[in-house]
């Protein structure tokens, strides 16, 4: 037991596991994972109904989004935003890992009679020969992935981007990382049943990578047969850090807002959003 609580505790290397599918593919967690998408009354998986028809609102009217314009959402979710900007008539394509969320964003994209291309895969293996106009990733995707994932990404987003083409997306700030505290704590069915229908005992174990601006919620969910561990990364970034590695990946930030409906930047917002042109 002593041996077990000392794992359980154990801090691992920056981004050491991948666990991702455990969080969204998973098909107890996924059901759970839509209905936070879904709930208008919590910002978690996606943001509220209001945020997302402003957010929307701004990328057309930033992006001068039309019939003509071709978009891509990476990590498209139940397709809040794919649906819309289908609406506005862009041409789209939504990729992602949950099933259960692109059956859901197909399912309303044809009861609203919307062409959206929905591609159920996981984008770091995504590849293409259709090029856009602009791609987003939005809700701080991009933080959860390790600095390797993070370089393929943007590898395949230049690639993917016509000449003058841009990304958009949001990240976590140094004001959010010094907001979080390392916590280690046990609960018997850990976030109301989040993590399984059956009783399970639910570790969580918070920590903080000072140097390299990272956090880990690392999840351990021990049912009576079954026991698993769930990693959740994040990434915290300063303009600076982001900037020097858009640049690193032919990228330039060009325009920054402290969220994705294009407020103005300032150093104590949580999250920073960013346009980064294709060089
Ligand atoms: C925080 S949610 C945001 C969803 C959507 N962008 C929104 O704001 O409503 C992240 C989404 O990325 C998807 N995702 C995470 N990692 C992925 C991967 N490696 N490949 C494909 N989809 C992934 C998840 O399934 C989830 O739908």
């Amino acid at each position: 037991m002593f041996k077990e609580l000392e794992e359980i505790n154990s801090r691992p290397a920056p981004f050491q596991f991948y666990t991702a599918d455990e969080l969204w593919t998973d098909d107890f967690t996924s059901k759970k994972m839509l209905e936070l998408h879904l709930n208008d009354s919590i910002d978690a998986a996606s943001r509220s109904t209001e945020f997302i028809d402003r957010s929307v609102e701004w990328i057309v009217s930033h992006f001068k989004v039309d019939a003509g314009t071709k978009i891509a959402d990476f990590g498209c979710g139940p397709g809040l935003y794919t649906n819309r900007l289908a609406e506005r008539s862009a041409g789209v394509l939504g990729i992602d890992f949950s099933k259960r969320s692109i059956r859901y964003a197909q399912e309303a994209a044809v009861k609203n009679e919307l062409q959206v291309n929905y591609i159920w895969q996981n984008y770091l293996d995504f590849e293409t020969e259709q090029r856009f106009d602009l791609i987003i990733m939005i809700m701080c995707d991009y933080c959860a992935l390790s600095p390797g994932q993070r370089k393929t990404m943007l590898r395949k987003y230049h690639t993917f981007l016509n000449p003058g083409g841009a990304i958009f997306l949001d990240v976590y700030s140094l004001s959010a990382f010094a907001e979080r505290k390392e916590t280690a704590l046990c609960q018997f069915n850990l976030l109301d049943s989040f993590w399984s229908a059956q009783n399970y005992y639910g570790f969580l174990n918070t920590f903080k990578y000072e140097d390299e601006k990272l956090v880990l919620d690392k999840y351990t969910v021990i049912e009576k047969d079954r026991t698993r561990v769930v990693y959740n990364w994040l990434q915290y970034y300063s303009l600076d850090t982001l900037a020097r590695e858009f640049e690193e990946n032919q990228f330039q930030i060009t325009n920054y807002y402290c969220n994705v409906v294009g407020m103005p930047y300032n150093s104590d917002s949580a999250e920073i959003a960013v346009v980064g042109k294709k060089l």
